[in-house]
């Protein structure tokens, strides 16, 4: 080989490693421009992880309940061009994993428990994205339904439960919408690591679907050179420490990876450099306005005494924590930092309604950021200052790239200071979060001084769910304290990382004493919205949830409040199933997901009736976490066996013969629907609803197919398509659904087959509510 054939070998292996965290740097010599990568799958961060707003959605478990493939593609339009914006080439999203285990950490991340569902928006989402000249990377290639160590787990599943359910999503946004990419994920399948699955990518994503993008690890997934190169894997994540770079330059002059495999890697990122080169300028989106649409359409209404919509003008008890402090987005890898957040005592004050508010009970112990601007001072270990940087509250995270280039080598301690003048007077609480070695001084005393041990070993721990060491003060309003935190940075990871913060709260009400302040609120109004949910510490990337039960005391401040006031109106503010064991108790009852930054004026539109609530239910909603045919997320000995097959979501509640509180499918409008007519031609349902209300809305028709005669291996009922239909009060509306022979097929040793034989489908508004069955004989 001669020198400059060496050179051209080192910047092709190059080209295939994270230059740092977020980008793949410029390769002049072949041409390369470089790429950077942001996630996903609500918006768009960009590579600063705070300090650079985006447009944030609501979450995937929203999007799905909209059921509506029209307005995903929307929603892939508007973060093409958020990611334009940002000078970001690639969307590390959407993710497609199932919903198998309600106790999913990610579970609020991925989109249903349906794969067809799943695979239909994904491909739409996918499709606009990819029309803004943006690519995609549709992840977690394959199997990764759960966060116990993700990183290393291995899944035993057999052939049928992956392709009917895990594989199909993939499969079908490879078939639908030709992703740019994909993500292979952390865990193994049946013994290889995704990350070196040659079978699943180069066999089955490559060989058998024709997908022609690129695939990229998960972040810090790829751990062997040689593995890696010839299982398919294109570009491993993030840099400067990677598999691949010198060490894949080493092992093709060694013979290890032959040099076409190479040529192969890199012709696929050329590829992915050329198709995302000249994005497009389309008429620009009003990303605001969007995140509404998609949070008041994905409201999906479970009850209703014909409290809502809400008539006349109400004096309304808003209660709750939540209610204020808003949860806009699960935790992890998915959050964005919004540039405002509006949360239902917003909403609802904007819409003009008559409210008091109360705040009840919290989801959570945990401080938020002091709220008060602050100075970050970095500093080298002989104390030479580095740099300045104003930050508009307690929080600091830097990720991947130090402002103001600052050298990583250098950094030894980030100082916060500030000064905070609280508001009330009492017993206040004061906390340094994060993990190593802090210092923390309030007004010149010292109360912390030493190092915080992290939790767990994943390495987004830090990151996503920090330690948080507080301390009780007593102040008084209006004089100033001062704040001085001061954290000496572990240098040496992979990642230049600096994540911590000064945390706050204000005295706080003793628990009863809340609760019983909201009960006397809710038993002068009106009408009682009590806004419940989960918190950080249930809903995450990076660990699984241990429950399904509302945390703190929220279960007993709805049941308190329903009882004081027969107008209660339950909003449920949590991104996958929680217990509701109030639910016959109460007048409303309403989800609204993770809703994004607009949830609270969204959530006006539907209580007032501006908005219909559109959604329906894409996954099964337990009564009781015990009743969940599927729930383990644990593994025993590095191995999780998905040993219930394609039983997973309704086909095994159905299997199992439990009813859940809400079942598949599920929800209400402000208007009704009857089915009138289904007829079956070419492949497709023609199917006609009409509207039995008085007002205009919106169905969404779902058809389900079923063996004529039952088959136990099989699930009993699996949604076979869908479609929004809409008509005014007295009108019909035809959708027509498109049931491919695909629908009907097994997978059945190595292929697909379809039983010949008589089958029913059976149309209607949710997995048994079904007023049209028809039969379809297959020759
Ligand atoms: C997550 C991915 C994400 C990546 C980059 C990983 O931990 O699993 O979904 O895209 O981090 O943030």
């Amino acid at each position: 080989m001669s020198a400059h054939e060496d050179e051209l070998l080192e910047a092709r292996a190059r080209m295939l490693a994270g230059h740092d965290m977020w980008s793949l740097a410029a390769e002049p010599a072949l041409g390369f421009p470089g790429l950077t990568m942001s996630d996903g799958p609500i918006g768009v961060r960009g590579v600063h992880w705070s300090g650079d707003p985006s447009v944030a959605l609501p979450s995937p478990t929203a999007l799905a309940a909209t059921w509506d493939t029209a307005l995903a593609r929307r929603v892939g339009a508007l973060l093409a061009q958020e990611a334009r914006r940002k000078g970001v080439q690639v969307l590390l999203a959407p993710t497609v994993n199932l919903q198998r285990s309600p106790l999913g950490g990610r579970h609020f991340e991925c989109l249903s428990e349906d794969p067809l569902l799943t695979g239909r928006l994904a491909a739409q989402y996918v499709a606009g994205v990819q029309e803004g000249g943006v690519a995609v990377t549709v992840k977690h290639f394959v199997a990764n339904d759960f966060e116990t160590e993700r990183m290393t787990a291995d899944v035993v599943v057999s052939e049928r439960a992956l392709r009917e359910l895990y594989l199909l999503p993939f499969e079908i946004v490879v078939k639908e919408a030709a992703p740019w990419g994909v993500m292979a994920a952390y865990n193994g399948v049946n013994g290889t690591a995704m990350s070196e699955h040659g079978e699943l990518v180069n066999g089955v994503l490559r060989g058998e679907w024709g997908f022609d993008g690129f695939v990229v690890s998960d972040w810090f997934g790829a751990r062997d050179t040689v593995g890696a190169a010839l299982g398919g894997l294109d570009v491993a994540m993030p840099g400067p420490h990677t598999v691949y770079g010198p060490a894949l330059a080493e092992a093709v002059r060694a013979g290890k990876v032959p040099e076409e495999v190479l040529a192969e890697h890199v012709a696929r990122v050329g590829t992915l450099a050329e198709r995302t080169a000249n994005p497009p300028s389309p008429a620009p989106v009003d990303g605001a306005a969007l995140a509404r649409e998609v949070a008041a359409r994905s409201v999906t209404l479970l009850r209703n005494d014909g409290v809502l919509p809400l008539a006349g003008a109400p004096r309304i008890a808003l209660i709750g924590g939540l209610a204020k402090d808003a949860r806009v987005m699960g935790g992890g890898s998915a959050q964005v930092t919004p540039e405002r957040v509006v949360s239902a005592w917003d909403g609802l004050r904007a819409a003009d309604l008559d409210v008091v508010y109360a705040r009840g009970a919290d989801p959570s112990d945990r401080l938020p950021a002091l709220a008060a601007p602050m100075r970050a001072v970095a500093l080298a270990e002989d104390g030479t200052v580095l740099g300045e940087f104003p930050t508009p509250d307690g929080a600091l995270m830097w990720v991947g790239r130090l402002p103001g280039g600052i050298d990583p080598e250098r950094l030894h301690t980030v100082v916060l200071r500030g000064t905070f003048t609280p508001e009330v007077s009492g017993a206040h609480l004061i906390a340094a979060e994060g993990v190593g070695e802090f210092r923390l001084t309030v007004d010149g005393e010292a109360l912390l001084d030493g190092a915080v041990a992290p939790e767990g070993d994943d390495p987004f721990a830090a990151l996503f769910f920090p330690a948080q060491t507080a301390f009780p003060r007593v102040w008084e309003a209006g004089e100033a304290v001062s704040v001085e935190l001061a954290h000496r940075v572990r240098g040496g990871g992979p990642i230049p990382f600096v994540g911590f913060a000064v945390a706050h709260r204000d005295p706080r009400a003793d628990a009863d004493a809340l609760i019983d302040e909201a009960v006397a609120a809710a038993a002068v109004a009106d009408a009682a919205v009590v806004v419940v949910g989960t918190s950080k510490e249930v809903e995450s990337e990076g660990f699984d949830r241990t429950s399904l039960r509302l945390p703190g005391r929220q279960d007993e401040l709805v049941a308190r409040v329903a009882a004081a006031n027969p107008r209660t109106i339950v909003v449920v503010n949590a991104g996958s199933p929680v217990e509701m064991p109030w639910r016959e108790d109460v007048a409303a009852l309403l989800l609204t997901w993770f809703p994004g930054q607009e949830g609270g004026h969204a959530l006006a539109d539907v209580l007032t009736g501006a908005a219909e609530p559109g959604g329906r239910l894409p996954t099964t909603w337990p009564a009781v976490l015990a009743d969940c045919p599927v729930v383990d997320v644990t593994p025993v000995d590095g191995t999780l066996r998905y040993d219930e097959g394609v039983f997973v979501g309704y086909p095994a509640w159905q299997k199992a013969g439990t009813a859940p509180a809400f079942e598949f499918g599920s929800g209400l409008g402000y208007t009704t629907w009857a089915y009138e007519s289904a007829a079956h031609a070419d492949s497709a349902l023609a199917v006609t609803v009409r509207n039995t209300g008085t007002r205009r809305g919106r169905e969404v028709v779902q058809v389900y197919l079923s063996p004529a005669a039952p088959d136990p291996d099989s699930p009993a009922r699996r949604l076979a398509g869908f479609a929004v239909a809409e008509a005014d009060p007295g009108a019909t509306a035809t959708v027509t659904i498109p049931v491919p022979d695909r629908a009907y097929a097994r997978w059945r040793d190595g292929a697909w087959h379809t039983p010949p034989g008589d089958y029913l489908l059976h149309t209607g508004r949710s997995l048994t509510r079904t007023p049209l069955t028809t039969p379809v004989h297959r020759p």
